[in-house]
């Protein structure tokens, strides 16, 4: 999704500033980026490309471009292909403002219609390009650049982080409603951006605003205002993670860096919550929480999976809970009842996922975010936050995040359900870290990605905690290889998916422990097996699987629960490896992005 940078104060270096910060911003998936520099001259200098940001640093090699505050943009498309002039930041017909902007806004065409006939002339076909036509009406009209800038603003409907910069001034201006806007303090420079790392090699001092906030930065200060002018006295808050973690520390790519950081990652989401015996859990945010009559969970993706295992551990339990697709549950509203709705989403921001939360609220329901980023929306908006402290996750496809979330949810539900007897589930939980560790140390994932790297397509059996293992092995294979891969409760397959099965289809099954669940996934295996299949199994050697599987990627003995987690790593390590051996764009695969800010 799209990404934000802007500076104040960092003079001839501005330039720098906001190509590094774009730099540290593409892991959310773009497909066009620019900037534009301004000053106490009467020129605002835009230079923006189609495609990576290659092209747009190729292109300022032989540009003079000038200026002491400057923002710049990374695109991802919603309104208008991916081109050079749809590309942000974008300009009023005087070429005396430069704007740009994430989310959507909803009233543009007929704003737009408005000043065409006014005899404004557009340049792109962009929602965004309203403003600053709007910026230019009223400074025409003798406004100030900031109060030009909230007039544009009463005007728009929709989401939107957006920031302006100004002929004949220093000052940046930005303003956000549902879409996250961060500002960076530091001795004697300030920065805007959608999200933290872009600053984080400067400063660690953080400003989160909030909806109807505009602020103005300058060389001299910055201030937040509401949306009536009045000052807003914000503190900052100091971001816990290092610049360093948002680094490939030798790795190739961010995601086999991720992988490897789950056992630090589970340390941190376990400390001081599962105690050292390992035999109580405790939240003390959720201490007065009373235990929920029933859960509703929704989410999206990587997090929806969470969410399938997240409601198995409630209805263990005893607690009716259900997870829902966040895109679904606002479309087609379940009765609410007297349910606790959780909201998985590692980013805090995904707009699904926030729709969801926000009906959910205010159709009365108690809300629960667990989240990875402190400041999100989701922490923001919700009654309740779960951290899930996995630290910066960069690249596209989840990885350590969903481990983190899978053992934040373990600790959730015995916390807040009170359940007793859990001993062994929360043993299980302490040692996740070393077991996760031990699969790291010994996958054979690199050779069987080999093998079967000419496969048709991949296919993902579990039952149980395991089921959602294998929809998010099936995702991650699809994600990052390109290739067919699908995920289906194991017991489903002879249900219509067995007609796909061929000698060219491996099928990944996860059976762990000896109950019920594995046994049956072998009476599955079997049946692939008859089809010529080949059979990979991911198991702890408890259920015999091995004997009918070709190839087996081995996981530690442990609880069902705690398996889930090492399966999924085995299933991340076999999909990277495919998808490094075919020669993909690991970290930022096609079409997708990292944070999906747009519904
Ligand atoms: C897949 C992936 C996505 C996200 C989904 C929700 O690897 O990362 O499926 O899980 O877009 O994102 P969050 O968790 O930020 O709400």
């Amino acid at each position: 999704m799209c990404g934000i940078i802007g500076c104040v104060g960092r003079q001839e270096e501005t330039l720098d500033v906001l190509l590094h910060g774009l730099s540290k911003l593409e892991y959310r998936g773009y497909d066009s980026a620019g900037v534009a520099l301004a000053g106490k001259r009467d020129a605002v200098d835009i230079e923006k490309r189609a495609g990576k940001l290659e092209n747009l640093q190729e292109a300022l090699e032989g540009v003079e471009m000038q200026g002491t505050v400057g923002i710049g943009h990374t695109r991802w498309s919603t309104h208008g292909p991916p081109t050079d002039s749809n590309a942000h930041p974008h300009a009023d017909c005087e070429g005396q403002v430069a704007v740009l902007h994430n989310g959507i806004i909803e009233n543009f065409q007929e704003i737009r219609d408005e000043l065409v006939a006014s005899g404004h002339d557009f340049a792109s076909d962009t929602d965004t390009e309203v403003v600053p036509h709007l910026i230019e009406d009223a400074l025409a009209e003798g406004a100030s650049p900031e109060a030009a800038f909230r007039e544009a603003l009463s005007r728009i409907e929709g989401s939107y982080a957006i920031a302006a910069i100004f002929t004949g001034t220093e000052a940046a201006f930005c303003a956000r409603q549902d879409s996250p806007l961060v500002l960076g303090l530091d001795a004697d420079a300030y920065y805007l951006a959608s999200d933290v790392p872009a600053f984080r090699d400067y400063t660690d001092q953080v400003i989160y605003m909030e909806d109807g906030e505009v602020a103005r930065l300058d060389p001299d200060g910055w201030a937040v205002t509401d949306s009536s002018g009045a000052l807003v006295e914000k503190d900052p808050h100091v971001v816990e993670w290092d610049a360093k973690e948002t680094g490939k520390s030798g790795y190739d790519h961010y995601m086999i860096k991720e992988v490897h950081e789950q056992p630090r990652a589970l340390r941190e989401c376990l400390r001081g919550r599962v105690d050292e015996l390992g035999d109580q859990v405790q939240l003390e945010e959720f201490a007065g929480l009373a235990p929920p009559s029933s859960v509703q969970f929704v989410a999206c993706g990587t997090s929806y999976h969470a969410a399938l295992y997240g409601a198995q551990l409630f209805r263990e339990a005893g607690v009716p809970a259900q997870a829902f697709l966040a895109s679904e549950y606002r479309t087609s509203p379940p009765p609410i009842g007297s349910n606790l709705v959780i909201g998985i989403t590692q980013s805090g921001e995904t707009a699904d996922t926030l729709s969801a939360l926000r009906e959910a609220s205010r159709r009365g329901a108690p809300t629960l975010a667990v989240t990875n980023v402190v400041g999100s929306s989701a922490a923001r908006e919700c009654d309740h936050t779960l951290y899930i402290r996995a630290g910066p996750e960069i690249g596209v496809a989840a990885s350590k995040t969903f481990a983190s979330q899978l053992a934040a949810l373990n600790v959730l539900s015995l916390a807040i359900t009170r359940t007793g007897d859990s001993r062994e589930a929360i043993g299980a939980l302490r040692d996740l870290p070393s077991a996760v560790q031990e699969v790291l140390d010994e996958s054979t994932g690199e050779a069987v990605a080999k093998e079967y790297i000419d496969a048709d397509a991949y296919f993902f059996i579990g039952r149980g905690y395991q089921y959602p293992v294998a929809l998010e092995g099936a995702l991650k294979m699809k994600e990052i290889t390109y290739k067919h891969a699908e995920g289906f409760a194991a017991g489903e397959l002879k249900h219509g998916p067995l007609a796909l099965v061929t000698e060219r289809t491996p099928v990944i099954a996860i059976a762990v422990g000896d109950g019920d669940a594995a046994q049956k996934t072998v009476g599955n295996i079997k049946e692939v097996e008859a089809r010529n299949a080949s059979v990979i199994a991911v198991t702890d050697g408890e259920s015999g699987v091995e004997r009918y599987a070709d190839h087996v990627l081995p996981v530690p003995e442990s609880h069902p629960r705690t398996a889930a987690v090492t399966a999924s790593v085995q299933l991340q390590l076999l999909a990277y490896h495919s998808a490094a051996q075919l020669g993909r764009s690991i970290d930022k695969p096609r079409n997708l992005a990292k944070s999906v800010t747009v519904e």
